[in-house]
């Protein structure tokens, strides 16, 4: 069977990471989450306390981007030789990460590493611009959308799973505020802005079982290929 390239892209919480992981899983391809790229350079300047400077001059990103290096081991992600699996995540992270996914040497940065990464292998690939920018020839591409009530509601339930007891949790309408105020920054940006290629399939997944999202991927991925 021919190995391909899988493009996942759409907005925040729409269901991409869950379905690509299993589809990657399912035909032995390798799965690589795009935004845990742009979540990683985001803690950098986050950790480094570079973020407010880059707003002033977004030109000196450069000196972050110099020396970054990114991995990923199994499901794990690694920063400059650390795990920042968990940190990625933080809702400070998420808050910044637009901006920072904003700028051009990031993007052109991120670009080419996950172009090698995918020359290497078969990979299911998921963000916001891989059918778009990234591999604009995948032979498959899905653009996945998801009513954003009910993405907030999804995301809620991921924070209640991997919160210690007893923490405070965002509430649901915070949680669509802020999944609403990424998806309009991620879509209004000059470079490489969050759009259906006009070839992908686009899949509403507000109604739909994780199986059956995965079932769909995988049945147009064996056609595809
Ligand atoms: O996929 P996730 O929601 O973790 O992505 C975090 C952020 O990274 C997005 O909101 C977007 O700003 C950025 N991103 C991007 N291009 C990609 C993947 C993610 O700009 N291919």
């Amino acid at each position: 069977k021919k190995r391909i390239i899988i493009a996942i892209d759409g907005p925040a919480a729409s269901g991409k990471s869950t379905t690509a992981r299993k589809v990657a899983e399912k035909l032995g391809y390798t799965y690589i989450d795009t935004g845990a790229m742009y979540r990683a350079v985001t803690f950098k300047a986050l950790r480094e306390g570079v973020l407010e400077g880059l707003r002033r001059s977004p030109g000196s990103v450069s000196g972050l981007l110099d020396t970054i290096s990114i991995e990923f081991r199994g499901d794990r992600v690694i920063l400059d030789g650390s795990d920042v699996t968990a940190e990625i995540r933080d809702n400070r992270v998420s808050r910044e990460v637009s901006f920072i996914s904003s700028l051009k040497p990031v993007r052109d940065r991120l670009r080419r590493m996950q172009q090698d990464l995918g020359r290497q292998r078969a990979v299911v690939m998921d963000g916001r611009d891989i059918g778009t920018v990234v591999f604009p020839d995948a032979e498959l591409k899905i653009f996945l959308v998801a009513d954003a009530r009910e993405r907030a509601k999804r995301r809620y339930a991921e924070l209640l799973l991997k919160s210690p007891e007893g923490a405070e949790l965002p509430d649901l309408d915070l949680l669509e505020d802020e999944i609403k105020q990424r998806d309009e920054e991620d879509t209004l940006r000059e470079h490489a802005p969050l759009k259906k290629h006009p070839d992908a399939v686009e899949i509403d997944t507000s109604d739909l079982t994780i199986e059956s999202q995965v079932e769909r991927v995988y049945t147009l991925a064996l056609a595809a290929g």
